[in-house]
């Protein structure tokens, strides 16, 4: 089942391996393209990804994550772009790109101001501001076209903007944007228009979704995601993919694993070094990696999805229970994000029938290395003094 193919939209897929969005860090200052980021995605179509989902792309320059995030903002980037999806179509494989606007988390360092969100004191946005955003996806769908991508995946999860709209944890509004669940469901809604407008048939159109955004209080939790998915149906999305988290207030549930502690505490001061390292070490144990660990929240979505592919992200590290997943329903492709950086032939080893599981430790200093504008690599043996 895994290396049988699957026709998402119009895109066909020789095999059900996903490389699941990953940041690099590899872009310049000026977010535009090296021959880093090339050469990443060209290892990944060379080793036999079915699909392969670029890293966040900043939509915006008020939406940008970190220094080196690639941008998807100005048509100048667009030759940049279509590098990667000639790199990736010379070895027969398919491209989509992330598009996302990082709303309160987006850096105040490279953005230049304060953070854009739903309901912050600073900077609650305004008609005018939601309607930028809209049209920025929207104008940044028609560079992926330009790009020549196979489709496209709204980043709507990980408590980034569109997240923070459909979560009544970041959504205080009682406006026409927030208050009920169809005013939340708002943004991602009139993006979606604004995308579809740009997209040809022949391009995919797919979704990030938290089913649970693990938030001090309640902000997405599966019930309403199952909701969300509903509407997301109704929109006829080409497929959906799972996950949870948040970027920057719960990531040890968005990725699983160990938590780093002891690369942490480099960059905690003095005075709050005790309490920190205790609060770690009390998180660390309900951030286990379970194979597969979006796949129930998933389960939940498949009533109301029809046949519309679902894929849950998060632990997939061993080929048996990769394949009992397809079978049994529980996911229909299997992404991969942090099994790829340290092996981006993973799938082709998989497919040669060298069945080893991955040799991923879940160690998560990617993760750190993401924040520390480190280039994302394996850093299993130590992220540098
Ligand atoms: C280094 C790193 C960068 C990531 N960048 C993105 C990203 O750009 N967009 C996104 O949706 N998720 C991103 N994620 C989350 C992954 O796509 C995935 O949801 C998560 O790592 C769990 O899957 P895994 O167990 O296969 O690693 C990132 C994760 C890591 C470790």
């Amino acid at each position: 089942m895994l290396f049988s193919p699957l026709t998402i939209g119009g895109v066909e897929i020789k095999n059900r391996f996903v490389a699941s969005a990953c940041e690099d860090n590899l872009a310049t200052e000026d977010a535009l393209l090296t021959d880093a980021i090339v050469r990443k995605y060209h290892r990944l179509a060379k080793g036999q990804v079915g699909l392969i989902i670029s890293s966040h792309l900043s939509v915006h320059p008020w939406g940008r994550t970190r220094k080196y995030q690639l941008g998807i903002w100005s048509d100048s980037m667009i030759p940049g772009q279509r590098k990667i999806v000639e790199s990736v179509h010379k070895e027969s494989g398919k491209i989509v790109f992330q598009l996302g606007h990082a709303g309160l988390s987006a850096s105040r360092d490279v953005i230049g101001r304060s953070p854009m969100g739903p309901s912050t004191d600073e900077s609650p946005m305004g008609d005018d501001s939601i309607a930028e955003v809209i049209n920025a996806f929207g104008k940044a769908a028609e560079r992926a076209v330009e790009a020549g991508a196979d489709g496209i995946q709204l980043h709507a999860a990980h408590g980034y903007l569109i997240n923070e709209f459909l979560s009544p944890f970041f959504n205080h509004r009682d406006d026409a944007w927030g208050g009920s669940e169809e005013n939340r469901f708002r943004l991602l809604r009139e993006i979606m228009a604004a995308v579809k407008k740009a997209l040809p048939e022949r391009m995919a159109l797919l979704v990030k979704l938290n089913a649970h955004d693990f938030t001090k209080q309640e902000g997405i939790t599966p019930g309403l995601a199952v909701n969300y998915a509903k509407r997301l149906a109704e929109l006829e999305i080409d497929g959906l993919e799972v996950s949870c988290g948040t970027s920057s207030l719960s990531p040890w549930k968005m990725c699983r694993g160990d938590i780093p502690v002891q690369e942490i505490m480099k960059h905690v001061p003095e005075s709050r070094k005790l309490k920190v390292q205790q609060l770690l070490e009390k998180m660390r144990e309900n951030c286990t990696l379970e194979e597969g660990y979006n796949v129930e929240a998933a389960s939940m979505m498949r009533p109301v999805m029809g046949r519309i592919p679902l894929f849950a992200v998060g632990g997939w590290r061993n080929l048996p229970a990769m394949e009992q997943a397809i079978v049994e329903g529980g996911t229909d492709l299997i992404p991969l994000c942090r099994p790829l950086i340290r092996e981006p032939s993973l799938v082709r080893r998989f497919g040669e029938g060298k069945t080893k599981s991955a040799s991923c430790t879940s160690c998560n200093r990617c993760l750190i290395a993401v924040g520390s504008n480190l280039p994302v690599r394996c850093y299993y043996r130590g992220l540098p003094a």
